[in-house]
């Protein structure tokens, strides 16, 4: 009887496993006979109610067959789960051919790349780099330049106090007091930065621009050499065909002092709008150091000279890209910045 139930057991599931073909099919085949009330299993609980002269025969019996079963579903079970590996994999397949996305890339702004190009080229000519805080003392950014208590620049309408001796620098120039103050000559340097004014924003003015400030104090530095330096920064910064004149000039720090023009790219020297007529072009401010600022930093006029220059870089980046508003450097429109990529 029981042997019987055994061999239609064997059939059934030998059937069953046929069909199977999923590991989840192989499973639940699994189940159905191996579980805890699978079919084997139950048969194997109630060996007991057997009359025992059949206990032993049936019980080898369903063993043999739960091994077979066992084996059977374990080594069907590792080629279904191969194959639905193999189906998941290509379904997610991925085209490492495909180019990928490139991230749009930002450019550096139009005011950094003309600052690092003025810096670049005076670099070349053996300048270093020296930089100052934009928090300065009365002291350093006007008493130390020659620039009398009752200069209209020191007037509260024109600089930003942050106390009675503090304030925002209104120009460069103070990092030409630290660096002598700190070193003796020869001196080389330039000074790149940022410089604040309390000037109502229009075309040509913001309250924060940036300059940049040179410096060159030896035994025999004369005016001559300030030309040739500021000829040959002309040229790179404008191009080949640029010249640049001297205009006699004033400034408190400076003795003699001059501004000086560069020729109108816009119209070669003959006068246009751009250079309201003059056929020049303003592009800094520049000097012999005066005695006086000499001495205040302890060198000894007699015995050393020096000159220095103060450019503005947002007049040299419009000049150079012909932008007509000082604050478009500063609004960060887009469709502005992506012309200097
Ligand atoms: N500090 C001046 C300004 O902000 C620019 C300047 C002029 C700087 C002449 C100099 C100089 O070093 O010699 O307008």
């Amino acid at each position: 009887m029981a042997v019987l139930r055994i061999d239609r057991i064997r059939a059934a599931a030998a059937r069953e496993l046929k069909g199977a073909t999923t590991s989840a099919e192989l499973e639940a085949v699994r189940v159905k006979y191996l579980g805890r009330q699978g079919e084997i299993t139950q048969l194997l609980r109630s060996l007991a109610s057997l009359p025992a002269a059949e206990r032993p025969e049936v019980g080898r019996q369903a063993n043999e067959l739960k091994a077979e079963i066992e084996a059977a579903v374990s080594e069907r079970l590792v080629a279904a789960r191969a194959e639905e590996r193999r189906r998941q994999l290509e379904a997610a397949r991925l085209d490492l051919t495909l180019p990928g996305r490139r991230p749009p890339l930002g450019t550096l702004h139009p005011l950094t790349q003309v600052n690092d190009e003025i810096v670049a080229i005076f670099m070349r000519l053996g300048f270093s780099v020296a930089e100052g805080p934009e928090v300065e003392s009365d002291y350093n950014n006007f008493e130390a330049l020659n620039i009398p208590r009752d200069h209209p620049a020191r007037d509260m309408q024109d600089t930003f106090y942050l106390s009675e001796d503090t304030l925002l620098r209104t120009h460069t120039s103070p990092a030409q007091i630290r660096t002598m103050k700190a070193q003796r000559p020869p001196v080389r340097i330039i000074c790149p930065g940022k410089v604040y004014r309390r000037d109502a924003p229009d075309v040509t003015h913001s309250p924060m621009f940036h300059q940049v400030e040179g410096l060159a104090v030896d035994r025999t530095i004369s005016m001559g050499d300030l030309k040739g330096t500021l000829e040959l920064f002309a040229r790179e910064m404008f191009g080949e065909r640029s010249r640049i004149r001297f205009r006699p000039s004033f400034f408190p720090f400076t003795e003699p002092s001059a501004e000086v023009d560069v020729l109108c790219f816009n119209c070669g020297g003959t006068g246009c709008r751009f250079c309201a007529q003059s056929g020049w072009l303003e592009i800094l401010g520049c000097g012999m150091v005066h005695p006086q600022v000499l001495r205040n930093v302890g060198y000894d006029p007699e015995e050393v000279t020096g000159w220095a220059f103060g450019m503005g870089v947002e007049r040299i980046a419009m000049l150079k890209y012909g932008v007509d508003d000082i604050r478009l450097f500063f609004e960060n429109d887009l469709r502005f910045l992506e012309q200097f990529a």
